[in-house]
């Protein structure tokens, strides 16, 4: 069990301008998203950050579950209101800010699996979750949540071939303050660049996983098959597909096919 986690430690040096203006810690919650919801949808500003020890109903894309046990690992739901323009753009900010955060506490480069898996040696160490109402852009907001594994362990578990932590990959606890700390700092300087209009997609394009390689990508009831060529200013896949086509996806679940041509 890590030391549980302290809001005068992680306030202490964060100098952010936006991200943790006000942090709300639960012992115990349902889920991050939930509480982040209530507090934006009664005005909360951007920048507003819900943290849990502990989610009985942490929950991932597609409706699964994001099991969330207590004392290992960090889980947070940020409130933002970016400009209708830059909302496509978040999911980019926050999967570089993590990927940048593992860079400083970890010293591991990992890659990004799109849209929004971060991985470590071909293994999960973080997942996000972008959610929101946003039709009216005076009362938009948007929640993201991220489920980063810091000192679990999944050695022996039913999820030892799909999931890892910074600490089985480093071999050593880390201190989640000091990565909370960290990830909260990358949040605010990558969400300002997103807001500012940075080409986040060319460094994205960098740390994406399987570019040039042949995937599947399931989006709305179909599976395009294809290689990935990389993603668009706004972070959507372009595939070439297998026909001569080129089809440009906003959102989906990639697997890497094994080609025939593979070893
Ligand atoms: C995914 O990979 O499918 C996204 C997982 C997102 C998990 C985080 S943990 C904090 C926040 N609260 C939740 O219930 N989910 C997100």
């Amino acid at each position: 069990m890590s030391r549980p986690l302290s809001l005068p430690d992680v306030a202490r040096g964060l100098g952010t301008r936006l991200i943790g203006t006000a942090i709300y810690l639960f012992p115990r919650i349902t889920s991050t998203m939930d509480a982040a919801y209530r507090l934006a949808q009664v005005g909360a500003p951007e920048g507003v950050v819900v943290l849990a020890e502990e989610q009985t109903a942490g929950r991932g894309r597609f409706q699964r579950a994001w099991v969330s046990p207590p004392g290992h690992n960090l889980y947070l739901s940020i409130i933002l209101r970016p400009p209708a323009e830059a909302l496509r753009r978040v999911n980019m900010a926050c999967s570089l800010a993590v990927v940048d955060t593992v860079q400083k506490v970890a010293g591991l480069t990992p890659r990004v699996k799109w849209p929004n898996d971060v991985r470590l040696g071909g293994k999960k160490v973080c997942g996000i979750l972008i959610e929101g109402r946003w039709e009216d852009p005076q009362t938009g907001w948007v929640v993201a949540g991220i489920g980063l594994n810091v000192n679990a362990t999944f050695i022996g578990t039913p999820l030892a071939d799909i999931a890892t932590s910074l600490a089985q990959e480093v071999g050593h606890p880390l201190d989640r303050g000091e990565v909370l700390r960290r990830l909260l700092q990358a949040l605010d300087s990558r969400y300002q660049q997103a807001l500012d209009r940075f080409p986040l997609w060319k460094e994205w394009n960098h740390y994406l996983e399987g570019l040039g390689k042949p995937v599947a990508v399931q989006w709305g009831g179909d599976t395009v098959e294809g290689m990935a060529q990389g993603v668009t200013p706004d972070g959507d896949l372009v595939v070439l597909q297998d026909n001569g086509t080129t089809v440009v996806l906003p959102a989906g679940e990639v697997t890497t096919r094994v080609s025939a041509h593979s070893a």
